[in-house]
């Protein structure tokens, strides 16, 4: 008898814990999403979705038919949306509708250049192309946005989708944040895909991993004559070789070596670029300071432009380390211990940096290298997605999502 009652209790308690846990196991987990986002229904749905806009890449503040497509799929999904936030961005919103606020974050726009890939979905558009992988950003986007939707009602708070506009050249996430994207936002997640590390992994690091990123377009203006009567002219071409020489002093002579710096000057006919981790605008000053004054050594006139065509700078690109702390966490959960690689800081510059500069954000890179293919790195005219990546992309961005707003009501609950 006292066996029997012992069992009796034992299989009450043991219920009780099936109870427990599949009531637990009911909310959605990073390797459910996962598996959902590798299943025919997202992955199909988001491959169609990336070649269509391959093949019809926009630049900067001119992706209307790419935001049109975002909206219809928004819609098809029943989620809101406003629009248009900065031209032609796009902010979708999930869930309660109320704080906790979480955002995720997806580039639209291509490149003036000509794609030198042959395949069935190549750019449509000549000089045009898609050669940074934002066509696979808004996929992996969307495809989160598909399985957030079907988990709404697990939802601890408002995921927040940002579709920018402009990052290329690094106007697009400043416009959106003036027009008010980040209302009650909290944190904020980006994902870049990434040729140099292994299809489903994943990399990032707390602190800067990007630099801080701008042009520069300097004019320097001489006096013309013949080449035979040197003393009659003012020759803007040895003010500019003076230029460009002293340009190599700010990273050689001005720069902590153990500082990452960039001045390139990319064309002698135009500019360059500038690239530092810290001390950016320092840099920029400098960089004027030199042009002009190697210029007027040389008797010449010059003038700097540090924003031309409109392209802005961008500060460094700065990962908050809770939400580090929380990416890697998550991603171990989703893909194993293995699949998180500490990246090193890259010398490229993403317009990111001005959410991440606005409330804590953090930005990632997602593995496309496979052992089969080679993958051109972004900005080539050979560059292509690996579309086996774009699951990984849409299952990292909803779970954490899920797993943000989640700890942030475990996180107020304990403040209480
Ligand atoms: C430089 O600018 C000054 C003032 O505008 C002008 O007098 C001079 O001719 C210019 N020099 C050259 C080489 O263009
Ligand atoms: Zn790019
Ligand atoms: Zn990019």
């Amino acid at each position: 008898m006292a066996i029997n009652k012992f069992l009796l209790f034992a299989l009450t308690f043991q219920l009780l814990l099936i109870l427990h846990v599949s009531s637990e196991s009911s909310l959605i987990t990073p390797k459910k999403f996962l598996e959902l986002a590798k299943s025919p229904e997202v992955f199909d749905w988001m491959v169609r979705i990336r070649r269509k806009l391959h093949e019809n890449p926009e630049l900067g503040f001119e992706e209307f038919e790419t935001s049109k497509l975002i909206r219809s799929e928004l819609d098809l999904l029943g989620v809101k949306f406003r629009y248009p936030v900065a031209v032609t961005g796009v902010v979708g919103y999930i869930g309660t509708g109320e704080a906790p606020f979480v955002a995720l974050r997806a580039d639209m726009d291509a490149l003036p250049m000509q794609e030198a890939v042959e395949w069935e979905h190549k750019s449509k558009v000549p000089g045009k192309m898609h050669a940074c992988g934002h066509d696979g950003h808004v996929a992996m986007l969307l495809g989160a946005a598909k399985m957030l939707q079907e988990h709404r009602h697990d939802l601890q708070g408002t995921v927040v989708l940002i579709f920018q506009p402009a990052e290329e050249v690094f106007a697009g996430a400043k416009k959106m944040i003036e027009e008010g994207a980040l209302k009650h936002v909290e944190a904020i997640f980006g994902i870049h895909l990434a040729n140099w590390i292994p299809l489903g992994k994943t990399a990032s690091l707390a602190g800067s991993i990007l630099a801080g990123s701008g042009f520069f377009e300097a004019v320097i203006t001489g006096k013309g004559g013949h080449a035979a009567i040197p003393q009659h002219t003012i020759d803007p071409v040895i003010a500019a070789s003076s230029v460009v020489l002293s340009l190599q002093h700010l990273v050689s002579r001005e720069t902590d070596p153990l500082d990452s710096k960039v001045v390139t000057v990319s064309k002698v006919h135009g500019g360059g670029t500038l690239r530092a981790f810290k001390g950016f605008s320092q840099l920029q000053q400098r960089v004027k300071e030199v042009i002009t004054m190697q210029a007027t050594v040389n008797r010449c006139n010059a003038s700097v432009n540090l924003t031309p065509e409109g392209k802005e700078s961008v500060p460094p690109t700065v990962n908050d380390m809770n939400l580090h702390k929380q990416f890697k966490n998550m991603v171990k959960d989703l893909l194993g211990e293995e699949s998180f690689v500490e990246a090193s800081p890259l010398m490229g510059g993403e317009d990111f940096s001005n959410f991440a500069e606005a409330i804590p954000g953090h930005f990632s890179f997602l593995g496309m290298q496979d052992d089969t293919k080679s993958y051109a790195s972004f900005h080539s005219s050979l560059y292509r997605v690996n579309e086996d990546a774009l699951p990984y992309g849409a299952a990292i961005h909803a779970s954490m999502a899920v797993q943000y707003l989640r700890d942030s009501n475990k996180g107020s609950r304990d403040e209480l």
